[in-house]
């Protein structure tokens, strides 16, 4: 779909490692090429109008998010440098100064690493106790399991809403539902989900939610933290300077400036949000039902060529996204991404940032193809093609 619309795909390739990060739209690019070109200038700061313009632009930016994720209010929208800031944010923020020794917070061996460290630096600092929920012979999450790991004690339940190896789609509504009735906070990662099928704050009652802006066809560098207005009421800054404070006098006296601001300290990527922001105007203009339907249809098409291919391992056929991972049996994955690197196949190999989940795979590494709006039929018959006639592999890539 819409591939004329990304100008990557103008070169000969297969490009299928969009969980790593996506392609970009012309009309991203040019929004911030725009900003550069025509209306440079700092936000909140200035009186003239190249100033103004990039004032109503970044402001309309929050409302954009706000309305693309259903959140109540556009002060619940923090722009953050990425997922991983977020995270930090939330747990160093927020956390920190609301959980005690012995709390529990949930998660799972298939979580990326920036929504599993910060919670174990907590751990060794606090004391809190940080459990996995065990995953099914899928390696899913599944509710019934999650709500069989829920004590008094539990304060947290922090999971991607689509994991970025296994790709299978977390039921955030019936979890967010049993967070809400045990009253424990909930912390959606939805790196993998924003742009790939609906997000919706309210509807799964998350306490909070992070993304990355450059999965979701927009720039590397920006992100989005989403939260409850009651709770950024209670969340610390990490960062003090300009732009958040409401004054400072040489005695040492401050104080900071209402939510959100005071999470943005110092200039913010403002071409990232203004590009952030076109990319979701742009994705709306699809429809991300539409997007996902797309996707699901590849990977079946995908799964059923390769279900074929004698010598191919298949570890998430039955997960509802675009992200399947497998192996050529006996090849380690990076050998395999090399090969198909020669035709032009672009894919991710290696522990995809995840590394707890061998603990489930038995295995360490996997190649993963992740895919968005432009793949089509043509790009899986290609990879088919080449992991059917792989025997030369060694060859090829030594
Ligand atoms: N977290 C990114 C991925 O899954 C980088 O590839």
């Amino acid at each position: 779909m819409h591939r004329e619309d990304f100008p990557m795909l103008k070169q000969d390739i297969v490009y299928f490692d969009n969980g790593a990060t996506s392609l970009k739209p012309q009309v991203m690019i040019d929004a911030m090429v725009d900003y550069y070109s025509n209306h440079t200038a700092n936000i909140h700061r200035g009186d003239y109008d190249a100033a103004i313009k990039t004032d109503a632009l970044y402001d309309e930016a929050r409302e954009v998010v706000k309305n693309f994720i259903h959140a109540e209010s556009s002060r619940e929208i923090v722009f953050t440098s990425g997922m991983t800031d977020g995270m930090n944010r939330i747990v160093f923020g927020f956390m920190r100064h609301h959980l005690k020794a012995g709390d529990e917070v949930l998660i799972s061996k298939a979580e990326h690493a920036s929504c599993a460290i910060p919670w174990y630096v907590l751990q060794k600092e606090l004391g809190i106790v940080v459990r996995s929920v065990p995953l099914d012979s899928e390696h899913q999450l599944t509710v019934s399991n999650l709500e069989a790991m829920i004590t008094p004690r539990t304060k947290v339940i922090s999971i991607a809403h689509i994991t970025n190896v296994i790709g299978d789609v977390r039921d955030v509504v019936k979890i967010g539902e049993i967070a809400e009735k045990h009253h424990i906070y909930f912390v959606v990662d939805a790196a993998q989900s924003v742009s790939h099928v609906p997000v919706d704050v309210l509807e799964m009652k998350a306490s909070f939610l992070v993304f990355s802006g450059h999965k979701m066809l927009g720039p590397t560098g920006v992100g989005v933290l989403y939260g409850k207005l009651s709770l950024l009421e209670e969340m610390k800054p990490l960062s003090y300077g300009g732009g958040m404070n409401e004054f400072f006098e040489a005695t040492g006296e401050y104080d900071v400036r209402e939510v959100p601001v005071r999470f943005e300290a110092g200039t913010p990527p403002i071409a990232e949000v203004i590009g952030l922001s076109r990319a979701i105007q742009y994705i709306e203009s699809i429809g991300v039902l539409k997007i996902h339907a797309h996707e699901v249809e590849l990977k079946n098409y995908l799964v059923s060529a390769l279900s074929k291919i004698p010598n191919i391992v298949l570890y998430n056929k039955n997960s509802e996204s675009g992200i399947l991972a497998f192996n050529i049996r006996g090849v380690f994955s990076q050998d395999t991404a090399v090969y198909l690197n020669h035709y032009h196949i672009y894919i991710r190999a290696g522990n995809h940032c995840s590394k707890m989940l061998k603990d489930d795979l038995n295995i360490k590494n996997t190649c993963r193809v992740s895919m968005h709006l432009y793949n089509t039929k043509e790009d899986v018959d290609k990879l088919v093609c080449a992991l059917k006639n792989s025997e030369d592999i060694f060859k090829i890539i030594l």
